[in-house]
């Protein structure tokens, strides 16, 4: 998912064929308080536009201590938003006050009830970080969550986020692992933080690779550069396919085992499951 500033008709056009599978439009911390008004009938302006596109339209919104939030969702509720993305969130309760809104918005704007799907920055405040159990039962219109860390530093008073290697400092290895377990927990895509040094691809490359491996599906991106080093690295590889094949298959095979023997190595159901979890996002 490609942040880009609402504020920049230019760079919103460069995004389009970039291969994003979502863009953000931002109304919030990419926007000075000086534009917020401009970029808000901008991102509005776009999004009436409606054009045929292979991405789905995110506008990331105000939160709800700006008291813009409603205005925003106003002007952006409408036939070719697909979603929103809601900073510093501290729990569920205020994603059902985003999605009470949205039936409203949606009834008066002639769209379906329930088209815009929710996607949630879920630790960038202390409360945050003791609610992450309160999206599940998910809500219906909630389809991701993220992490940052830059608002929950600030917030703490932190006076670094990261080691000397880049490494996230303990306080945000612990964001970022309970918003893994709580995107697993209510069934819906935990995306990793954005990389910010984005001239970095070989650095991104790695993180992401380790992402990925510790269960996150997608991530965000700031760049353009950095849409196809993701796409690839969150993409399971031939090899991967190949396998997971195998495993399905073998089961299939045999279904009344619940364990096999393959290539001389044990699998049971976890294996099965993981398989079929690989070949769903291929
Ligand atoms: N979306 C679309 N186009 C972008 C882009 C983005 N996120 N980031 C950069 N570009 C464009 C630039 O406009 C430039 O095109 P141009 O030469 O035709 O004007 C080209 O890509 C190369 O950009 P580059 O010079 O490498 O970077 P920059 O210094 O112009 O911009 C940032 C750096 C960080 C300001 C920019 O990448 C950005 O705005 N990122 C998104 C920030 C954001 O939304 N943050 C909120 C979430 S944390
Ligand atoms: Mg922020």
């Amino acid at each position: 998912m490609l942040f880009v500033p609402g504020d920049s008709e230019r760079k919103f056009a460069k995004a389009a064929a970039i291969g994003a599978d979502a863009l953000i439009l931002d109304l919030e911390d990419a926007v000075a308080p000086s534009m917020k008004v401009a970029a808000r009938a901008l991102v509005a302006e776009l999004i009436a536009q409606n054009r045929t596109r292979d991405w789905a339209f995110f506008v990331r919104v105000n939160p709800f201590d700006t008291g813009m939030t409603f205005d925003d969702m106003a002007a952006v509720v409408k036939p070719g938003l697909d979603g929103l993305l809601i900073p510093k969130a501290n729990g569920a309760d205020d994603i059902a006050r985003i999605a009470a809104e949205l039936d409203r918005l949606e009834a008066a704007t002639g769209m379906a009830n329930g088209s815009v799907k929710i996607a949630v920055v879920a630790t960038e405040t202390p409360k945050a970080m003791f609610n992450l159990g309160s999206y599940t039962p998910p809500h219906p219109r909630l389809i991701a969550l993220t992490w940052g860390a830059e608002d929950l530093a600030a917030a703490i008073g932190a006076t670094a986020n990261k080691e000397a290697d880049g490494s996230w400092t303990f306080p945000y290895q612990v964001a970022r692992t309970h918003c893994l377990y709580a995107a697993a927990a209510a069934e819906v895509a935990p995306l990793d933080t954005l990389y910010a040094d984005f001239r970095d691809a070989d650095g991104l490359e790695a993180d992401c690779r380790r992402s990925r491996r510790d269960g996150f599906t997608g991530r965000i991106a700031i760049h353009p550069d950095q849409v196809a080093v993701i796409n690839r690295c969150y993409a399971p590889s031939a090899d991967e396919i190949a396998e997971a094949q195998k495993i399905v298959d073998a089961f299939a095979a045999q279904p009344d085992a619940g364990t096999l023997g393959i290539d001389g190595k044990m699998y049971d159901i976890p294996h099965l499951k993981a398989a079929q979890k690989t070949l769903a996002s291929a």
